[in-house]
């Protein structure tokens, strides 16, 4: 089982991108542990904290310490990540680098069509930033509105993608287990 990190970039209550995590987890049954932080209750990264850093801050290293990968989940804000997801990479990111050589993959829904595809791709270069091994493809860009029905139910045409995306982490995120 791959204890996975899974940074959900949105506050909302019911955010698709946190519905689309669950239509992942499902394809990733009995291979994935998530674990996903509450990253609302993390305060703004401030260089005069860093090195003391309140207790959501310390909870979130260690968990980052304690998984072997990292999923970003990203909504698209204005063709970007939102602020949310940022702040927690940048609590990982200094006083040094909380998830350095650790595997990670990106995964995001928007209403439309893009489907947070600028938001994924700043994403990736920033875990490549922080010294993350980043896995390219596949990829899911994900019209919630069109695939998934009033009841929360993922078209059963959608499945295949998130099995093809889960069998692909799992063999990256073991590879470099192994590797280490
Ligand atoms: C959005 N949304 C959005 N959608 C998109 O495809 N491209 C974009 O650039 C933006 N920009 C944007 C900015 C802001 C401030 C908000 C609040 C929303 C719409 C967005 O995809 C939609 O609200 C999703 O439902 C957000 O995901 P969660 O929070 O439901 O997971």
């Amino acid at each position: 089982m791959l204890k996975i990190l899974t940074l959900v970039g949105s506050l909302a209550r019911e955010s698709i991108n946190r519905k689309t995590l669950g239509f992942l987890g499902e394809s990733g049954r009995g291979r994935f542990d998530f674990d996903t932080p509450p990253l609302g209750e993390l305060p703004f990264f401030s260089p005069d904290i860093e090195n003391d850093p309140p207790a959501a801050v310390v909870d979130l290293r260690k968990r980052m310490e304690a998984a072997d990968a990292l999923l970003a989940v990203t909504p698209e804000y204005n063709r970007s990540y939102p602020a949310v997801l940022k702040n927690a990479l940048d609590w990982l990111s200094r006083p040094k680098l909380w998830g350095a050589g650790k595997p990670a993959a990106v995964l995001g829904a928007s209403l439309g069509p893009i489907g947070a595809f600028g938001a994924q791709q700043l994403t990736r270069q920033l875990l490549a930033t922080l010294d993350f091994k980043v896995m390219s493809r596949p990829a899911i860009h994900f019209n919630y509105a069109q695939y998934v029905d009033d009841q929360g139910q993922l078209a059963e045409s959608s499945r295949k993608i998130f099995d093809e995306f889960a069998d692909a982490f799992a063999v990256w995120a073991g590879d470099q287990k192994t590797m280490k």
